[in-house]
């Protein structure tokens, strides 16, 4: 069966919106509610960020396999929708502007939308065809050599490669940032980098021409989604233009 993955990626990013609008600037968004899949603490914002989309997708006919950043995976059909409720949960508990709601649905094909809470901005592909933000086709401006590090082992072999660095806190946005040219890079050599924060934005990457791989310059979750305790695998990722990409694998397997 063919489904509107774009509509179904947006209906879900609007709901959580929605859903965590009254939360912002309040305390209860901050209290635990439980443990996440990851291992980690669920705030109440994510619980109910995640809430939103999981009673949308069950209002609904599709039939998917949810694997999401708080309950991990549910469901059992054949659409896989990867979605991160609320990636930069820290950013948004603190005011600071920078959270987005990432989806990935892969069945008959492959789509990627983040969306940035903040600003409203919305950056989509589906796989094999030209990512779009706003609806309209990504025209790369690459204007500063600045470039986002989640610091780790060897990033001082890194530091030289771009002249400023920065971290902004949310994955899917930051990856999102280096399709359109906005910065240069994102280097996160933490190990911590699952697959709910990047599976959107790894669609638009590499619908953009950006390549997105772990510290040696090999593909991101090779050995699964999950580790042995069933906790999301965390790795580090390194996204970039080919050229820059090369570069930056280079410094790291250097000695
Ligand atoms: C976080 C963001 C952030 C990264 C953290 C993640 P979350 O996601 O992606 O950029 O540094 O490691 O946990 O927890 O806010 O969904
Ligand atoms: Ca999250």
């Amino acid at each position: 069966m063919e489904y509107d993955y774009s509509g179904i990626a947006r209906d879900i990013a609007t709901l959580i919106e929605k859903a965590i609008a009254p939360l912002l600037g309040t305390r209860e968004a901050q209290e635990p509610a439980g443990e996440s899949a990851g291992g980690g603490l669920t705030r109440r914002i994510d619980r109910i960020a995640e809430d939103a989309a999981i009673e949308y997708l069950e209002r609904g006919s599709l039939e998917y396999t949810l694997i999401t950043e708080e309950s991990g995976i549910r469901g059992e059909g054949d659409v896989v929708i990867i979605l991160d409720p609320l990636d930069g949960t820290m950013n948004a508990l603190t005011g600071i502007p920078f959270y987005s709601v990432s989806v990935a649905l892969s069945g008959t094909v492959q789509y990627g939308l983040v969306k940035n809470l903040c600003t409203h901005e919305i950056y989509e592909a589906f796989a094999g065809s030209t990512p779009l933000k706003n609806g309209k086709i990504i025209t790369q401006s690459r204007s500063e050599s600045i470039a986002s590090m989640y610091i780790g082992t060897q990033f001082e072999k890194v530091l030289p490669l771009v002249e400023a660095w920065r971290c902004l806190g949310s994955l899917a946005l930051e990856i999102s940032y280096v399709v359109e040219g906005t910065l240069q890079a994102v280097v996160d050599l933490r190990k911590k980098a699952r697959i709910v924060d990047i599976a959107a934005a790894a669609i638009i990457a590499r619908a953009g021409g950006v390549i997105l791989t772990n510290e040696h310059g090999k593909h991101l979750f090779a050995n699964g989604f999950f580790d042995e305790r069933g906790h999301f695998r965390g790795e580090c990722v390194v996204c970039a233009d080919p050229v820059l990409h090369r570069k930056i694998i280079e410094a790291l397997n250097s000695w």
